[in-house]
């Protein structure tokens, strides 16, 4: 897929304010830090359209980007914070899960997952969450050029594994750096092939 455009479109706290559903959506979500809005940045090759912290809990709205005016790319606030109140957790908890639960247009969930970490408790539960829900997502392990391909490989065969403990088959996933553009073009062609 080739990137013509991709243009922030809203920020949001409340569902009713959300883009009416018509066009297709890809939800990146994971912990805080993990790299969503750097995804998303380098997906577009567009620097500064999501932005990005080393400050762990930066992205605290639903933003939607419209990418070749035809689909959305959604940045959701990380999870598993831990310097936010127990009830703004659950706000946020409340406030996605209701959001990923309910929106008819959203194609696929895009879970981030640092491909540096054992596997996460987190994750796993937010995987199983989601695989109650029936809704379809994708793994996406980030910051590979952080650490060897060694590593990068051991860590994805742990979390596939421990992921089979609630799952017959471990779900697709990619391998990315936002530094180096690895996975750019596999993430593409699959939201390309979801659209067609
Ligand atoms: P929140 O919105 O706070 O939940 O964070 P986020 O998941 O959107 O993470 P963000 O993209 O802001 O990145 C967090 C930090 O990790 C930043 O300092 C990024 O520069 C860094 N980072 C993200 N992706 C990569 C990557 O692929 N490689 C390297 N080396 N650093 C990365
Ligand atoms: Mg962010």
């Amino acid at each position: 897929m080739i990137i013509k455009s991709a243009d922030f479109i809203c920020s949001n706290t409340q569902i009713s304010r959300l883009p009416i559903p018509i066009k297709p959506e890809f939800a990146f979500i994971g912990r805080s830090n993990v790299g969503k809005s750097s995804l998303i940045n380098m997906l577009v090759q567009k620097k500064g359209l999501a932005k990005t912290s080393q400050t762990p809990g930066k992205t605290q709205l639903i933003n939607h980007f419209l990418v070749n005016e035809l689909w959305y790319i959604v940045d959701l606030p990380g999870y598993g914070y831990a310097k936010i109140s127990k009830s703004k957790k659950e706000d946020w908890n409340k406030f996605i899960r209701s959001y990923l639960d309910k929106r008819e247009s959203l194609q696929c969930v895009m879970v981030l997952i640092d491909s540096r970490l054992e596997p996460q408790k987190i994750d796993l539960e937010f995987c199983s969450w989601l695989g109650e829900k029936g809704l379809p997502f994708v793994l996406v392990f980030t910051k590979a050029d952080k650490q060897s391909s060694i590593k990068t490989d051991q860590n994805i065969a742990k979390f596939r594994k421990a992921i089979l403990a609630t799952f017959e088959e471990a779900p697709q996933h990619f391998v990315t750096s936002s530094e180096t553009l690895l996975g750019r073009d596999e993430i593409l062609a699959f939201i390309d092939n979801i659209n067609r």
